[in-house]
């Protein structure tokens, strides 16, 4: 990665270099229109640390969010990688634009994320996806995982109940996500 990339932790910035540089103007914007749903800090660094062993890697992620879980992996990310990153709430997303829109190696989509993954089906496929929404998680979970390269990797966010749910949301105990042969690990609560 070349040195002065406008996402990278400035030399002498005092910030640390395990952190995104844009992470805590993200977190700051999200706070204001009381956006409570943003990527932890030890959730985000794990897409981070796999994207970083993917170089020239294809990422996706559902439900940009703020971008707080995009800022993550795009830290990890090497020069030659791209992520794309779709959210149907372009207000929300505005906040992740208006911070790493620069980096260009992130594609932003607005769309629904069902929509999206239906539209590409028979697409590209990808080394790694970051879900963090009920499609790619709770629905169309198979044709999510059909996008993945041999070996690729999918990261889920929030299988646990959250208090940000509404009412009729999902859980992981009423679906079939356990029925797929993937690793499940979850961090203790804070
Ligand atoms: C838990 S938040 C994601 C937070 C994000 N990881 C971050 O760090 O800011 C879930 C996001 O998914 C979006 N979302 C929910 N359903 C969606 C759908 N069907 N398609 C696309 N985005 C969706 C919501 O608008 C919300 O911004």
């Amino acid at each position: 990665m070349s040195a002065g990339a406008p996402w990278m932790t400035a030399p002498g910035s005092g910030q640390s270099a395990s952190r995104p540089v844009f992470l805590d103007t993200i977190l700051a914007d999200a706070a204001a229109p009381g956006f409570v749903m943003p990527c932890e800090d030890r959730t985000g660094a794990l897409p981070a640390t796999l994207a970083a062993g993917k170089p020239g890697g294809r990422f996706v992620g559902l439900g940009t969010g703020v971008g707080a879980g995009t800022a993550w992996p795009a830290h990890g990310m090497d020069l030659g990688a791209s992520l794309t990153s779709v959210e149907r709430d372009p207000k929300t997303q505005a906040v992740a634009t208006a911070h790493l829109g620069q980096d260009n190696r992130v594609t932003f989509v607005q769309d629904g994320a069902d929509q999206w993954v239906a539209r590409n089906r028979a697409g590209s496929l990808f080394d790694l996806a970051y879900v963090d929404c009920r499609p790619g998680k709770f629905l169309r979970l198979a044709d999510l995982l059909a996008l993945l390269e041999p070996g690729g990797l999918y990261i889920v966010d929030d299988l646990l109940p959250q208090d940000t749910w509404p009412a009729d949301h999902p859980n992981a105990s009423t679906t079939s996500s356990h029925a797929c042969p993937i690793f499940s690990t979850s961090l203790p609560h804070s």
